[in-house]
């Protein structure tokens, strides 16, 4: 582990920790529209999503933390796309896999500048992260694939809702 940690790389780390909140607050928004909309499986799966949003972040400001910096910069909190009122499930889930693939982006622009600045524990680290969301996306994409087969079908959206709320699908 290299004792400082490059300006460049801290600036890049802080980003990186802003679009995993960005993504806690966006699965907080879909969470809390298919609670008032009666979705119970749906609520169920995106504040479990939201919460590991929440640690993914904790784990960015934890990695920071291990190289003892002072740390000046604020997490910046990218643009992100939110539920509007009237969205549909559907909606919501091409929404998170957007999103997930847009993070996936992010972190490869994060491992990019690790690898620019030489910081070989740092690439291994996000390595390993990049892995993580490689699988999250994938989880993502089949989760929406899924909602827009259930919602060709009259009444298969609330039997996957009822399948998400038993924790599975
Ligand atoms: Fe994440
Ligand atoms: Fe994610």
């Amino acid at each position: 582990m290299a004792l400082t940690l490059h300006p460049e790389l801290l600036e890049a780390l802080t980003i990186h920790a802003g679009v995993e909140i960005g993504n806690a607050v966006f699965y907080l928004s879909a969470y809390s529209w298919a609670r008032a909309n009666g979705w119970e499986g749906f609520s169920k799966r995106w504040k479990n999503d939201a919460f590991d949003e929440f640690a993914h972040a904790q784990n960015f400001v934890k990695f920071i933390a291990r190289y003892n910096v002072a740390i000046n910069a604020e997490p910046k909190i990218r643009p992100m796309p939110e539920p509007e009122l009237g969205q549909t499930l559907l909606g919501l889930a091409a929404l998170a896999a957007a999103l997930e693939g847009m993070t996936e982006e992010s972190m490869r622009d994060l491992l990019r500048v690790a690898e620019g600045v030489g910081d070989g524990a740092a690439v291994e680290w996000i390595s390993g992260k990049l892995l993580d969301q490689q699988k999250e996306r994938k989880k993502a994409d089949d989760f929406a694939a899924r909602v827009q087969d259930a919602a060709v079908e009259p009444g298969c959206l609330v039997i996957l809702d009822r399948k998400l709320e038993r924790g599975g699908w």
